[in-house]
């Protein structure tokens, strides 16, 4: 199938990256000043959730609303996917009525699957494997704020697990040092470590992993379908909190960044989201944004009259 999907920071060129940050700067800025622009009329995403979901679902929901389009929300629960349809099957029907669909699942091969399969472009709203969506975030508040992080350092604190495996792509993409500080066994993917190189570094001590860092990002410590380790994890882990104190270590204009939902007094202290450095609610509603941006890029504009 030849339609365009982002299941991946890979499916782009950096140059395609930074001219989607570029535009989700601009979508924002008009949305600000009220400007409507509906470029998306009569378009429909499809959205499959198979897990929870806050911002994922408001900023696509929203964000097709905003461009003039609409968003259908299906859950596993009451369609034929739940029942074992094959995903393949899905893809051809779901993918003859859409024109895009965004899908957040546990296999990361349930997105290629469905992707292999689809007319319609496919977004990865999140994997066990990669979240590139939050990441466009991610990027957009720190250029916002601080400018081109080609160049910088980014500090990883906690768990190897599909936000640090896309930080990972970012860090080859936007051109950035990346250190990981996690505790053994709980490293990021092994392959895409091996292709970043020495872009990448793993560190057992997160003072040492925020020491000068631009940028320090962290995560829950259980990600969904891992509840059953939450009591080992909370132990493992608890080297891993980042607090004001960790963020002194970084550089002075160093900020904080947290895909949310956040657990306070686990991987970040009781008062850290409170700190000036700390920008999730900026990061959290540049989701809409950004994937407005992602939205335009991906899917056709509407239909010629007849
Ligand atoms: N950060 C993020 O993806 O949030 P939700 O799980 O609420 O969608
Ligand atoms: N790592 C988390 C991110 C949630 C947005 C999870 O997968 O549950």
């Amino acid at each position: 199938m030849s339609a365009r999907h982002f299941l991946s920071l890979m499916d782009c060129t950096p140059q395609e990256l930074s001219g989607l940050i570029r535009r989700a700067i601009e979508l924002k800025d008009l949305r600000r000043r009220g400007v409507l622009f509906e470029p998306l009329k009569n378009r429909v995403l499809g959205m499959i959730f198979e897990k929870a979901s806050t911002r994922t679902r408001l900023s696509f929901e929203a964000g097709m609303i905003q461009l003039g389009g609409q968003a259908i929300f299906l859950s596993p629960r009451d369609t034929q996917l739940g029942r074992g349809e094959p995903i393949g099957d899905s893809a051809i029907v779901m993918s003859s009525m859409l024109d895009a669909v965004m899908i957040r699942t546990y296999a990361h091969s349930t997105l290629t699957e469905f992707a292999a399969h689809s007319r319609v472009p496919v977004i990865n709203g999140l994997s066990d494997d990669l979240h590139p969506c939050q990441l466009l975030a991610d990027m957009q508040t720190f250029i916002e704020q601080r400018g081109s992080i080609q160049g910088k350092t980014v500090a990883w604190i906690g768990d190897g697990n599909n936000m640090c495996n896309t930080y990972i792509e970012a860090a080859l993409q936007f051109d950035f040092q990346l250190r990981v500080a996690c505790p053994e066994g709980y490293e990021p993917n092994a392959e895409l470590l091996k292709a970043a190189g020495e872009r990448v570094q793993i560190v057992r001590d997160p003072l040492a992993a925020v020491a000068g860092a631009h940028l320090v990002s962290t995560d829950v410590w259980t990600s969904m379908g891992q509840e059953e380790e939450a009591a080992e994890r909370l132990k493992l882990f608890a080297p891993y909190q980042v607090t004001r104190t960790l963020l002194d270590a970084a550089d002075p204009a160093v900020i904080f960044l947290h895909c949310l939902p956040a657990h306070r007094g686990e991987e970040i202290s009781m008062d850290l989201l409170d700190d000036p450095r700390a920008q999730a609610w900026e990061q959290a509603e540049n989701r809409l944004h950004a994937q407005k941006a992602l939205l335009e890029f991906l899917v056709e504009p509407a239909y010629h009259h007849a």
